[in-house]
């Protein structure tokens, strides 16, 4: 595990950007290293003391400052009276991450269809209109600019018992290279990360809770057997939105120990066998080349 800051001081100066989402989890943890390599950074969800006790400690933390904006971002208004907001306080916004999600674990018939609406409109919808109402302005501004939407793996393959999920973050991959092809004339890039398991209060709470663990382990889907360190994925997050990731364009990194590909490989779990057994199996298939 190596879990040291990665870009050099000062490597945000300059910049704004805004974390959906951002006052808790992956969403705290990225606008806190953004912070510390000193960008300003707006921070909106929907729970007003949330953000703003969040806003408090990381300008504690870091010393950098911090704009807290209530913003139910499936409402497009009020996602646009955030942009105003930042602008007025920061004269600019260079960069958004699109990480405001929402999730939890059921069977699809289980669902209601507003339980379905409800996720693809926070992860979809907010998305699509944090992307518009800023692509917008820049376009407008001739500001060139960076977004960085956060994915999952199985925005690729999609994945049962989280179905609006898979279908609203499959919907982010497509806006991610789409735009990417798009408002590159603009200067603008959009990437996106796909993480594996970190673990947060929002996330694990939801999709796996203390009574499955019985019966699932996620960690044993982990090659690496060790869950995601925020720093790692912070460290990611700060390169893409950077300058530095200049040329980085379309692109989805994904950082999950392994995991996606463990899964995937057909004889992975052949690390169940234990090493004693190989010479026996070795022998049984050797055997069977001269039957
Ligand atoms: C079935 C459920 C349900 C459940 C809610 N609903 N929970 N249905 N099983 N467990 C239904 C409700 O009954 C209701 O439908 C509808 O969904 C809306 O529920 P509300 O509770 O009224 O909504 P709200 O209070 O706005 O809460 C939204 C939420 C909640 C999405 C349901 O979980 C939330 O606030 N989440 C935000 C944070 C979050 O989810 N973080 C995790 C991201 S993790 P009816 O028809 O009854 O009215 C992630 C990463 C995944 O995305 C990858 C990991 C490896
Ligand atoms: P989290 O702490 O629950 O973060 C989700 C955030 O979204 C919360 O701050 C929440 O705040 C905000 N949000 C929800 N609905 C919103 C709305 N309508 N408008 C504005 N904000 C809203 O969970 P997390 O684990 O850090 O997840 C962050 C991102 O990482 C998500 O995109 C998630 O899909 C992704 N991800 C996480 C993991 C993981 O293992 N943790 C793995 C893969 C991908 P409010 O409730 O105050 O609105």
């Amino acid at each position: 595990m190596y879990n040291e800051p990665m870009l050099r001081d000062g490597a945000l100066k300059n910049k704004t950007i805004l974390v959906t989402g951002g006052g808790t989890g992956l969403g705290r943890s990225m606008s806190k290293y953004f912070l510390e390599l000193g960008a300003n950074v707006i921070i909106s969800s929907r729970k007003l003391n949330v953000i703003e006790a969040t806003a408090k400690e990381l300008e504690q933390e870091t010393g950098g400052k911090v704009l807290a904006v209530v913003c139910d971002v499936r409402k497009y208004e009020e996602v646009e009276a955030v942009i105003a907001k930042g602008y007025e306080t920061f004269g600019s916004i260079d960069g958004l991450v699109n990480n405001a999600a929402g999730n939890f674990i059921s069977p699809t018939e289980r669902l209601s269809n507003k339980a379905f609406d409800i996720i693809v409109d926070i992860v979809l919808k907010g998305t699509y209109n944090c992307t518009l109402a800023l692509g917008k302005k820049w376009i407008a501004d001739k500001q060139k600019a960076s977004i960085l939407n956060i994915v999952t793996t199985y925005s690729w393959t999609g994945s049962g018992y989280v179905v609006p999920s898979a279908c609203a973050k499959a919907g982010v991959l497509a806006l991610t290279k789409s735009l990417a092809s798009e408002w590159s004339k603009y200067g603008i890039r959009s990437n996106a990360i796909a993480p594996g398991p970190f673990p947060t209060q929002g996330a694990f709470s939801r999709l796996f809770p203390e009574n499955l663990a019985k019966i699932i382990d996620p960690l044993e889907r982990i090659p690496l057997k060790r869950y995601g360190e925020h720093q790692e994925l912070a460290n990611l997050a700060a390169y893409l939105i950077s300058d530095y990731a200049s040329f980085v364009n379309g692109e989805v990194v994904t950082i999950d120990g392994g995991e996606w590909i463990y899964g995937a490989g057909e004889f992975n779990a052949f690390d169940k066998v234990p090493a004693p057994m190989w010479d026996e199996i070795e022998k049984f298939v050797r055997g069977k080349k001269q039957e």
